[in-house]
C-alpha cells in the first residue's frame, strides 16, 4: 500500500497553481461558473475559516503527499449545528487507481469522527456515476435525495449522507388554525441597517429550536452578507446575500435572504415570519417580492429548506409551487430532518 502523509494546504508547501488547475479541471466538467476564484476560496478560506459563511464555520483543506507530490486532496466544511459538509475529494490524474481516494476518504471520516461531527454529506452530479459508485462505496453515503439541477443547467445532483449520532425525531408541528381576517397591509422591502434589531429578535426566537448555533454572530453575517451585495452587486466569490425585509405598519414582521450560488441558482434562507403575524398573509407577499427580484438578478432557480416537522411550511411552499426534493437527516440539529423544495423562475 502506497502510504500517504495528510497536510493542511500551504501555500508554501503546495503549488496553489497546481491545485487551483486540479480543481478547474475536475469540477468543472459538471458545474457552472468554475474559474479560478473556487480553488482560490478553498486556499482562502483554508487560512482564515469561513470569513463569510453563514450556516458554514470552518474549513480545513487538507492534502495528500507521497515523495512531496500532492496525489490528491479533500476539502471539509464545518457547518452551524455540527454536520460537515465535503466539498470536494480530488485525486490528482496521475495518481489514480492506486486507493489514494480510500486513503483520504478514511482520514476525513476520523478526522471528522473524532471531532465529534454528527453527520457527514456532500452532493454528486446524477450525470456521473462512476463518481456516485466511488462515494457509496468507499466514503459508506446513503442516498438522501436529489436537486434539481442546482450548478449547471442539465445536471441534476444526489445528495448522499452519512450519519455519525442520531438523534430523537422531533415531532411533528400542525399549524394553528388560520384567523378569518382579511389580512394585513404589508409594505416589503430591501434590508435597511436600522431593522437589524428586529430581524435579530426573530431569528433568535424561532431559528435554535431546529437549528443549532444560531447567535449574535450568524445574525452579524446575515447583516454583513446584505452590505457586500450593496458595494458589490453579485460577485460570487464575495458570497454577497440579499435580504428583503416585510413589514406592517412599520413593524417587522418577516425576513427573508437569498444567496445567488455559481450556476445561476440561489439558496433562500433563512425565510422567517414572527409568530404574531403568521398566516396573514406575510409570507407570501415577501415570496413574491423576492422571486421577482431574483427574476431580475438572472437566478434561474430558488430553492429552500425548511424543518420537515413543520407543517405550515410545508404548505405555505407548496402553494407557492415549491417542489420538494430532498429530505436531509438532521443537517442542522439532532432530530430535525430538513426538507429541501424549489422553484424555477424561469
Ligand atoms: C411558513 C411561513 C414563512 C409562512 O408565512 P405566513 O405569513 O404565515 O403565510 P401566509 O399567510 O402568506 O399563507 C400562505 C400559505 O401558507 C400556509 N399557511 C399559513 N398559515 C397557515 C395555517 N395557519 N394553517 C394552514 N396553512 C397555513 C397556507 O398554505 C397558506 O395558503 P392558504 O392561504 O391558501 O391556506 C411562516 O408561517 C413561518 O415563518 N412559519 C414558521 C415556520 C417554522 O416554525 N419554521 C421553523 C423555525 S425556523
Amino acid at each position: 500500500m502506497n502510504s500517504m502523509e495528510m497536510q493542511r494546504f500551504d501555500e508554501n508547501r503546495h503549488s496553489s497553481r497546481e491545485f487551483i488547475e486540479m480543481c478547474n479541471a475536475s469540477i468543472g466538467i459538471n458545474y457552472g461558473q468554475i474559474d479560478n476564484s473556487f480553488g482560490s476560496g478553498m486556499i482562502e478560506a483554508n487560512k482564515f475559516g469561513e470569513p463569510y459563511g453563514l450556516y458554514s464555520k470552518n474549513f480545513e483543506l487538507w492534502v495528500g503527499e507521497k515523495d512531496s507530490q500532492m496525489q490528491g486532496f479533500v476539502s471539509l466544511v464545518k457547518k452551524r449545528g455540527g454536520s460537515s459538509k465535503i466539498k470536494a475529494l480530488i485525486v490528482n490524474p496521475s495518481a489514480r487507481g492506486l486507493g489514494t481516494g480510500s486513503q483520504l476518504y478514511k482520514f476525513a471520516m476520523d478526522q471528522l469522527g473524532a471531532g465529534g461531527a454528527r453527520k457527514v454529506y456532500g452532493t454528486d452530479a446524477f450525470i456521473d456515476y462512476p463518481t456516485i459508485k466511488y462515494d457509496l462505496l468507499k466514503g459508506g453515503f446513503e442516498i438522501e435525495g436529489s436537486l434539481r439541477e442546482p450548478y449547471k443547467e442539465g445536471v441534476p445532483e444526489i445528495i448522499i449522507g452519512r450519519m455519525f449520532q442520531r438523534g430523537i425525531p422531533a415531532q411533528t408541528i400542525a399549524p394553528t388554525r388560520k384567523p378569518k381576517s382579511e389580512g394585513l397591509d404589508v409594505k416589503v422591502s430591501e434590508f435597511q441597517e436600522q431593522d437589524l434589531l428586529c430581524i435579530r429578535e426573530i431569528v433568535l426566537n424561532m431559528m435554535p429550536d431546529f437549528y443549532g448555533d444560531i447567535d449574535g454572530d450568524f445574525v452579524n453575517r446575515m447583516n454583513l452578507a446584505h452590505q457586500r451585495y450593496v458595494k458589490q452587486g453579485i460577485e460570487y466569490s464575495a458570497k454577497p446575500r440579499i435580504m428583503h425585509v416585510a413589514k406592517v405598519e412599520g413593524q417587522v414582521a418577516g425576513v427573508g435572504l437569498f444567496a445567488p450560488k455559481r450556476g445561476g441558482s440561489a439558496k433562500l434562507s433563512p425565510f422567517l415570519v414572527a409568530p404574531q403575524f403568521q398566516s396573514s398573509g406575510v409570507g407570501s407577499a415577501l415570496i413574491e417580492d423576492i422571486e421577482s427580484h431574483a427574476k431580475e438578478l438572472n437566478i434561474r432557480r430558488l430553492y429552500h429548506h425548511f424543518p420537515s416537522c413543520s407543517i405550515i411550511s410545508q404548505l405555505f411552499f407548496t402553494k407557492h409551487g415549491y417542489l420538494p426534493e430532498a429530505r436531509i437527516r438532521e443537517p442542522y440539529s439532532p432530530g430535525v430532518d430538513e426538507i429541501v423544495a424549489s422553484k424555477f423562475l424561469k
